[in-house]
């Protein structure tokens, strides 16, 4: 018997593994590929609710500090660089900027791939978006790479969040939104696994309505002073 961080859970928690190691390899050979683009806070805050939910590879511009977050993470994680994290995964998340986000959206390996779209367009001062209404962050990153399967999540939690035990968060919703229903049902498992609640909001327009949400969350925890402990719910009454 082996002391393993648990796959049913987040890397807070332990369990006693039953199952032998080829096992768990086959498992690893079934499961989806990952890879997070960019390992600032919201990069590795993703990266360690994933771990051992994926096979997870992580991209930085900084490899020596991702090779050593993911020794730290463990249950096998690569580092790779961009291109062969893009060609490696079957679902990218891009753990970016906005801008920044713009120009990989452009990387040529995105095509057929699903890409999870989690900035938000902020102005640089927090008092607002940049771009609204009549388009998102996510449908201009979809413009920019028109074959890749783009699939909005994330943007309304705040990183530190992603520290809280997963039983804290099993409730706080991740609004998905996409126009591809295979690509949207993968996110909506990959969120689940995390330890949120998916909450699927239809086809990627639906991105206008879930950035600006992000926004009065940001207003809440920053302007109105409730700090970064705070998300959105959603409640049938
Ligand atoms: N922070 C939050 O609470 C929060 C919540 C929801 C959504 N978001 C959105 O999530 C995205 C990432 O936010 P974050 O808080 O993780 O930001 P962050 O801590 O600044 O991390 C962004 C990472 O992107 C990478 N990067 C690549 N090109 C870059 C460039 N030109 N300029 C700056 N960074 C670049 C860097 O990673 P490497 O150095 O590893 O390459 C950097 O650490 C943003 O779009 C943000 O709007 C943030």
């Amino acid at each position: 018997m082996q002391l393993t961080t648990s796959r049913t859970s987040n890397y807070h928690s332990q369990r006693v593994d039953l199952y032998p190691a080829h096992q768990r390899a086959i498992w690893r050979r079934k499961m989806t590929t990952t890879a997070i683009i960019g390992l600032g806070n919201m990069g590795k805050g993703i990266a360690k609710r994933l771990s051992g939910e994926t096979n997870l590879v992580l991209s930085s511009r900084n490899a020596e500090t991702a090779i050593a977050f993911a020794a730290a993470l463990g249950n096998g994680a690569e580092v790779l660089d961009i291109d062969n994290a893009v060609q490696r995964a079957d679902v990218i998340i891009l753990a970016l900027p906005y801008e920044a986000a713009i120009e990989v959206a452009k990387h040529s390996g995105l095509s057929g791939k699903i890409v999870i779209d989690i900035t938000n367009p902020v102005k640089p001062d927090f008092s607002g978006l940049t771009i609204g209404h009549t388009t998102s962050a996510a449908e201009e990153l979809q413009a920019i790479a028109p074959s890749a399967k783009i699939v909005k999540a994330y943007n309304t939690v705040f990183a530190s969040i992603f520290d809280l035990p997963a039983a804290q968060t099993a409730t706080v919703p991740v609004f998905l939104a996409g126009n591809d229903h295979d690509a949207v049902s993968k996110v909506e498992a990959l969120v689940t696994a995390s330890g949120f609640k998916a909450e699927k909001t239809g086809a990627l327009d639906a991105a206008r309505l879930i950035e600006p949400l992000a926004m009065l969350n940001i207003r809440f925890g920053y302007a109105l002073g409730r700090g970064t402990s705070i998300a959105p719910a959603w409640q049938d009454l």
